[in-house]
């Protein structure tokens, strides 16, 4: 093997964290949060690839949308290098091969089209949580590479699942601890007829405007009027102040399911903030759009964002079929928590205990090794969790004192005198006594303590 240059020092790509066992403890909080909640509303899980054509992707986002634009982490299909990549001939000029996802909802429409639910059991209630890829500039509460807890919904297009949808969000910050404060900002993106009534409103109002608005808008004016409302420039976000609203445009159906999300939100007692400015950077949106804001976070980006998509599945090649959902992000709303001192302790004591071993087998003398890795063996195969040993050659004295630096709950020793009896000195570290217990009793012994314990057996 090569030898590696002093030199040399490798790290985690730019954007991108080691998840290590101390920060999975928070992890694995939310996530649970998330699969409990999932399951009290009856969403299944589903867990589509991390990657799917890039075509996808380009197709359902929306060609200029910034995560098809500029954030796409896309590698060449074998042998497509320098082609087009994309497997029909006359699909769009995106760039081909496979894309690690940038989100979930586009993978898990893919999924329920390929899998013949419309058909079969049009209703399907869905999440996911897993890694999302965007080639983003890596700042606080944005990475490259990030978690996601999602929810989508096919088959409805009650306002009530949209309620239900945003609820489930909401329930997920107050069971993590978030206060009153939280508000979910809301808004909608209509129907494809506002929508076209809307476009030819906007682009009479920024055609003479034009000159003084920045390259990307210019651009973006013939092929996609809209993304001129989102626009990060100081100089542009100015004009777009007087442009048309959508609600101006909005047909009595698209306004009448707008009016019932927000009347049944606010008479389940949600803040409901209605923010015209809220319009979603990816194209598949229609009607409800939301996103989650914690207001004492300031200018710290949206914890969640969702919203329907009654026009996906069939755009992606499906039968008409609604749809609506939304994705939390985990790095945002890790840093809130941590900002906020929250979880408290006790809730995650347990996931932390889970971390030190409950049983430290200590071997006294080199002779006794082979007995303490037969017993943690035997420990482990009984089912207890979770059973460690020394593999270091330590002295007695070092493997107790380890077992101590561990916070082993229990320290099983054998020595020449257990070997020839066939017993095991039993210590509970906590209360301080020791007990002699046959070998053929031990693992039922360890398991009524650490059951009365409370701990993990
Ligand atoms: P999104 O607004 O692009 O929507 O992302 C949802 C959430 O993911 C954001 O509010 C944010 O918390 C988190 N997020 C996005 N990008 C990053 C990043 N680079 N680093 C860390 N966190 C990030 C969607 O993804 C849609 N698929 C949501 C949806 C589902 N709409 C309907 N169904």
């Amino acid at each position: 093997m090569p030898t590696a240059q002093r030199s040399e020092s490798y790290r985690a790509p730019r954007g991108t964290r080691d998840l290590l066992p101390e920060d999975l403890v928070l992890i694995h909080h939310l996530e649970r949060t998330a699969r409990r909640l999932a399951a009290s509303f009856h969403y299944a899980e589903i867990r589509p690839p991390l990657l799917e054509e890039t075509r996808l992707f380009a197709r359902s986002l929306g060609e200029t949308s910034d995560v098809v634009e500029k954030e796409m982490f896309t590698v060449p299909r074998r042998g497509d290098v320098g082609r087009s990549g994309t497997e029909s001939a006359e699909s769009s000029p995106a760039p081909g091969g496979y894309t690690f996802r940038p989100e979930g909802t586009a993978g898990v429409a893919r999924a329920y089209i390929e899998g013949g639910f419309a058909m079969r059991a049009p209703l399907q209630k869905w999440y996911y949580i897993g890694p999302m890829f965007r080639y983003e500039r890596p700042q606080k509460g944005r990475e490259r590479q990030f978690t996601q807890f999602g929810v989508e919904v096919f088959g409805a297009s009650s306002p009530h699942l949209d309620a239900e949808v945003v609820l489930l969000a909401l329930r997920f910050f107050t069971e993590l601890g978030f206060g009153k404060d939280l508000e979910v900002r809301i808004n909608t993106m209509g129907d494809p007829a506002d929508r076209d009534r809307w476009r030819a409103a906007l682009q009479d109002y920024f055609q003479p405007l034009l000159s003084q608005r920045c390259a990307d808008c210019r651009r973006r004016y013939e092929r996609n009027v809209f993304r001129l409302l989102d626009c990060k420039v100081e100089a542009c976000q100015e004009t777009n102040a007087k442009a048309p609203r959508l609600r101006e445009f909005l047909a009595e159906e698209s306004a009448g399911h707008f009016a019932e999300v927000r009347n049944a939100l606010t008479s389940l007692g949600c803040r409901v903030v209605e923010d015209p400015g809220i319009v979603r950077g990816l194209d598949y949106y229609t009607r409800t759009v939301f996103e989650v804001h914690y207001p004492p976070l300031g200018a710290r980006s949206a914890l969640c964002g969702g919203g329907r998509y009654d026009g996906l599945v069939e755009s992606m090649g499906g039968p008409a079929v609604a749809g609506v959902g939304f994705a939390i992000g985990f790095t945002p709303t890790e840093l809130a928590l941590k900002q906020l001192g929250l979880p408290p302790t006790e809730a995650l004591a347990d996931l932390r205990a889970a971390l030190n071993p409950a049983v430290y087998c200590v071997a006294i003398g080199a002779e006794d090794r082979l007995s303490t890795l037969g017993l943690a063996s035997q420990l482990r195969a009984a089912g207890l969790t979770s059973v460690t040993l020394d593999y270091r050659e330590k002295s007695s004295k070092a493997q107790f004192k380890e077992a101590g630096k561990m916070q082993a709950r229990f320290v099983c020793v054998i020595g020449s005198e257990e070997r020839a009896a066939q017993t095991v000195v039993v210590k509970d570290m906590a209360a301080g006594n020791q007990e002699s217990v046959p070998l053929s009793e031990v693992s039922a012994y360890l398991r009524t303590q650490l059951k009365e314990s409370d701990l993990p057996a």
